[in-house]
């Protein structure tokens, strides 16, 4: 067994792996899947969110390899590896894009390092780092990518896990710091005033052990972006961020995941 798994605790469940229980995926322990029933019992609606959430990221990336020209992409809170990853995504635009997913988590890690792999154009590495430490993610991303050429930054469902806020900001502020002019930020979080039961299931999910994540007022998500000039439509409710035709016709409602992209001048 590597040391990575040895760190792997079974008996605390843990974000990524009941994200990944939600995304309909298989890495996942019966202690994250208690936790994740327990949730869907106050609030069903997280399902529909981790999805539409994985959708709008789908749709950023396409937007970002595609009409915006973007080949650097630093994905900051990866997750275990499900369907439409960034770099599967990316490459199938541009498959000379670059990728560099970086997590803390120690499964996240060994799977990570299996699954995800690159075209041969192009290139994915996989760094072992902490969201805190915003110089040690550019130091070791500039290892695989240019980091004097715009790069999108990637932050989906990981900002929430920062108690502070102003620290949460700061951390963006950073990162985008060590990116060029023309460079990126795709950003989705958890939002607060859609439905109570989702803040109540929130509430409960965050006193069961695992790392806790606060859903944030839609005007703190927009504030990420200050300094950023807004792609269309802004910051919105992520099914409503440039969504593709749905075989009914009829507009997806607003959910409480709020995001956009933004570009750095
Ligand atoms: C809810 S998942 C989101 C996964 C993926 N980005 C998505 O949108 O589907 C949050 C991810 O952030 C990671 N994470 C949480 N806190 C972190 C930290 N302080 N440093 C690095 N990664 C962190 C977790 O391990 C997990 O993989």
């Amino acid at each position: 067994m590597s040391e990575a798994e040895h760190r792997i605790d079974t008996s605390v469940p843990h974000s990524a792996r009941i994200w990944n229980y939600w995304l309909g995926g298989k890495d996942n322990y019966p202690v994250d899947e208690a936790a994740g029933d327990a949730y869907t019992a106050v609030f069903p609606g997280i399902v529909t969110i981790a999805r539409s959430s994985r959708a709008f990221l789908g749709r950023t990336i396409r937007h970002l390899a595609g009409e915006a020209g973007i080949r650097q992409f630093l994905d900051v809170g990866t997750g275990l590896p499900t369907v439409d990853n960034t770099h599967e995504v990316a490459q199938s635009v541009a498959p000379d894009a670059r990728i560099v997913y970086v997590d803390h988590d120690p499964l996240v890690l060994t799977h990570a390092r299996a699954l995800l792999t690159s075209t041969p154009e192009g290139a994915t590495d996989y760094v072992d780092a902490d969201l805190y430490d915003t110089e040690r993610i550019l130091g070791a991303a500039a290892k695989t990518l240019d980091l004097t050429r715009p790069t999108a930054l990637i932050l989906s469902g990981i900002l929430g896990h920062v108690a502070d806020y102003d620290r949460a900001r700061g951390i963006v502020r950073d990162l985008l710091a060590g990116l060029p002019p023309g460079s990126y930020l795709s950003l989705n979080e958890g939002s607060r005033g859609t439905d109570p039961d989702y803040e109540q299931a929130q509430d409960a999910y965050n006193e069961t052990g695992a790392v806790p994540y606060f859903l944030r007022p839609v005007e703190q998500i927009e504030a990420y972006f200050e300094g950023l000039e807004l792609v269309e439509p802004g910051v919105v409710s992520v099914p409503l961020w440039r969504p593709e035709a749905s075989a009914s016709g009829v507009a997806a409602p607003a959910i409480g995941q709020h995001g956009g992209v933004g570009r750095k001048r």
